[in-house]
């Protein structure tokens, strides 16, 4: 068994991968921390448990001093009875109070994991996961909290979640819920986060810890490029091979706070979960909430294993998708090349340049229905706009299938244009607010995804293309954060609900869909990487990382993102670079290099391409037919990161899960004058085999590679790049 009690100290120990966490059920009846850390072999745990009795420490009436709330670590921690610090749970009662005070009632320990309802959640079988079930009780309302641990037999994660139970007489408002909460005696830690902005995704940022609060959070109503639902807590000084690291992370798209809290006696207490502020719930006797699911991954060897853990974890155990693991359609999207202003003629001339250079997919983006000019109008009518497409959609897919072509296209669900059809029908169906204006947002309002009839009628416009054309994949996009947020069929007491009701009726019809039609890829995107969350990873295989694809912006972004999100979803695309703002010539090799670090593909108008540059994407092709199972499946060592000092190398490889085949990637933002050539060390292999490098004409050691390293062809223009294909010899 992975999780194990210990009934006479009540210690539970749950073992997942080459970690273990622990904690046991105190005399107050609080779940108290004890551990999570490297493995440990044994249930004597109990002597961690050490209260710490401090002066302005409330004590429960009638109880010992050591059972003050705020003397021992937590795992779920109360709110106005003495615990000072971040509380897991408030719940408003009756009477207007929200002390909350949740103690251990029972637990079960199971085999497999229940899925969450609603919500996007990690499985896994019998044999590979193990869940235990608390339930905590405060006893003056009767809400119960049921916290759910799980384990995996081959990572060292631990996913939590919590289900909320009114089992009272009285209707409750559930004021806040944290997902999981993670209590240290030391505060010994940087805070790594990934922050944004569009077109700037998932900047990496490490702060020392401090006394008080530190968050990061989101407001906008969808996970955000603001701000991404990671972050991890990391010892001072660890790096990408060493160090003792946790990260944690939300599956969930919408408003979130992740928050660290350094107390007075420099413990820490870390916390994510749904976004406090403008959240609420009414719970009524009987009714349940359930939050969302976190993840919590433990490395003792830095950054890079705490990475692949995440990868494996989302990968094997959160992605559902039939194309998991599946070979991803490299794909032509022409929204870079055409934006607004196609017709099936060009399109069809782009498909045809796709097919001849071995290219498997056509995207058709924005500007194919209603009477899509421009980004002013038409979102909420998905018909075809035949002034641009007169053969309609299903006579555009054939045409595509027959040059032997997938056909995907662009959709925005969510959203709504004043200017369409559907808001003539229903000007209430956007968010809004009565007495007050509504914002716009690239020139659109938002619907309100948490009413059934909305959520139907988009459904059932998406169905009726998918119906009637062979549509293989769609992009499914998000171009505008929310405001106003109100539904006009909720009673004003229930108002702050929308925000996550908005979160669920997005799932829900994320969830129709594929029940749908199974084998549908969707990619997931938000005005580039603006809802690149492990939630939408449920639904979506795939994610458009940045609308940004020059290749020197995108090494930081594919850095950030890859610190927690697999190669395999990680939409990256070979662009022009002649139509960018940056107007950087970025090498055309070197843009093929950084878009194979994920699913692969182009964004330009391929009959505008020279001979030249024709060859190189025929080359680029073959390569991604040859080696594309090794960004899928394979193992990410990021090896340099040196984005900004001249002379300084990017280089990451994937590796096989048998460790017989390496992809190696280098890209040189800035060159030296006289550059010399680079060594870097490989890692991952097995020291014993011998591996061939035909680009290097020669084979080398598995421990040579890792220890003296290899030279890498030299890079003399800023923006060079090279690739190497290792593989094992038979012995
Ligand atoms: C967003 C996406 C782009 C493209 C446009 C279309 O910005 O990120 O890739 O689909 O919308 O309007």
């Amino acid at each position: 068994m992975a999780i194990s009690f210990e009934p006479q100290k009540r210690v539970f120990k749950l073992d997942s991968g080459n970690a273990t966490y622990a904690f046991l059920i105190d005399s107050g009846g609080y779940p108290s921390h004890l551990y999570f850390g490297p493995k440990l072999e044994t249930l004597d745990l109990d002597y961690l448990h050490r209260p710490m009795i401090r002066a302005f420490s409330p004590v429960p009436e009638g109880r010992p001093a050591e059972e003050a709330p705020d003397a021992v670590l937590r795992e779920f921690a109360t709110h106005g009875v003495g615990d000072y610090a971040l509380s897991s749970a408030v719940v408003r009662d009756a009477h207007g109070n929200t002390a909350t005070d949740m103690r251990y009632r029972s637990h079960r320990i199971l085999r497999g994991k229940p899925k969450l309802p609603g919500l996007p959640a990690t499985f896994g079988s019998e044999e590979e996961v193990e869940t235990l079930e608390l339930t905590l009780a405060d006893e003056a309302t009767g809400v119960e909290f049921i916290l759910a641990y799980s384990t995996f037999r081959e990572l060292p994660v631990i996913a939590r979640s919590v289900r909320v139970v009114n089992r009272g007489t009285a209707t409750v408002q559930l004021e806040k819920i944290g997902s999981a909460l993670l209590d240290f005696d030391h505060c010994e830690f940087e805070f790594l986060q990934l922050w944004g902005a569009w077109g700037r995704e998932r900047v990496t940022e490490r702060t020392p810890l401090r006394h008080g609060i530190q968050a990061i959070a989101s407001n906008r109503g969808l996970s955000s490029h603001q701000h991404n639902p990671f972050f991890a807590l990391v010892e001072p000084g660890s790096s990408e091979r060493f160090g003792w690291v946790y990260g944690m992370a939300l599956l969930y798209s919408g408003n979130f706070r992740a928050e660290v809290e350094v107390d007075q006696g420099n413990r820490t207490r870390a916390q994510i979960g749904i976004n406090p502020e403008d959240f609420e719930w009414e719970l009524t006797p009987g009714a349940e909430f359930v939050a969302p699911e976190a993840v919590l991954v433990f490395s003792d060897s830095g950054l890079g294993a705490m990475s692949r853990a995440f990868h494996d974890l989302f990968r094997n155990h959160l992605i559902r998708s039939r194309w998991r693991d599946r070979k991803r359609p490299l794909l032509i999207n022409n929204w870079e090349g055409t934006f607004f202003d196609f017709d099936q003629e060009k399109i069809l001339a782009i498909a045809r340049e796709a097919a001849a250079l071995g290219l498997e997919m056509l995207v058709l983006d924005d500007g194919w229905f209603g009477v899509r000019d421009d980004d002013r109008s038409s979102l909420g009518d998905w018909f075809v706009y035949e002034r641009k497409l007169p053969s309609g959609i299903d006579g555009l897919a054939r045409e595509i299938n027959r040059l032997g072509l997938k056909f995907g296209l662009w959709f925005e669900p969510e959203m709504i244009s004043r200017r369409s059809r559907l808001y003539e029908q229903h000007p209430d169906w956007c968010l809004h607010l009565p007495d007050r204006g509504r914002s716009e947002g690239r020139n659109q309002l938002v619907l309100d995804m948490s009413r059934p009839e909305v959520v139907d009628e988009v459904f059932r416009q998406m169905s009726e293309l998918l119906d009637h054309a062979n549509i293989e994949y769609i992009k499914w996009d998000a171009n505008r954060h929310l405001t106003e947020v109100g539904s006009a069929v909720l009673p004003p007491g229930r108002q702050k609900e929308v925000f996550h009701r908005f979160v669920l009726g997005t799932y829900d019809l994320h969830e129709r869909l594929l029940e749908r039609y199974p084998e549908l890829l969707i990619e997931g995107c938000s005005g580039g990487g603006g809802r690149f969350d492990a939630g939408m990873l449920y639904y979506a295989p795939q994610i458009w990382t940045s609308d940004n694809t020059d290749a020197i912006d995108r090494l930081r972004i594919q850095y950030g993102t890859s610190l927690v999100y697999p190669g395999s979803t990680m939409g990256a695309h070979v662009s022009d670079c002649r139509r960018h703002p940056e107007n950087r010539q970025t090498p055309f090799p070197t843009r093929g290099v950084v878009a194979m670090a994920g699913t692969f593909g182009y964004e330009l108008d391929l009959t505008r391409m020279n001979e030249e540059e024709r060859a190189e994407i025929r080359r680029q092709v073959r390569w991604y037919h040859q080696y594309h199972h090794l960004v899928e499946q394979g193992q990410l060592y990021r090896l340099r990161s040196d984005f900004d000092t001249p002379g300084g190398y990017v280089v990451w490889a994937y590796v096989s899960p048998d460790r017989r085949e390496v992809l190696l990637s280098a890209v040189q933002p800035r060159c030296l004058l006289n550059e010399i050539p680079r060594r870097v060390r490989l890692d991952g292999l097995a020291p014993e085999l011998r591996y061939r490098c035909d680009e290097l004409g020669r084979s080398f050691l598995g421990n040579t590679l890792m220890n003296a390293g290899v030279e890498l062809p030299l890079l003399v223009h800023d923006g060079d790049s090279c690739q190497l294909y290792f593989h094992a010899e038979e012995e």
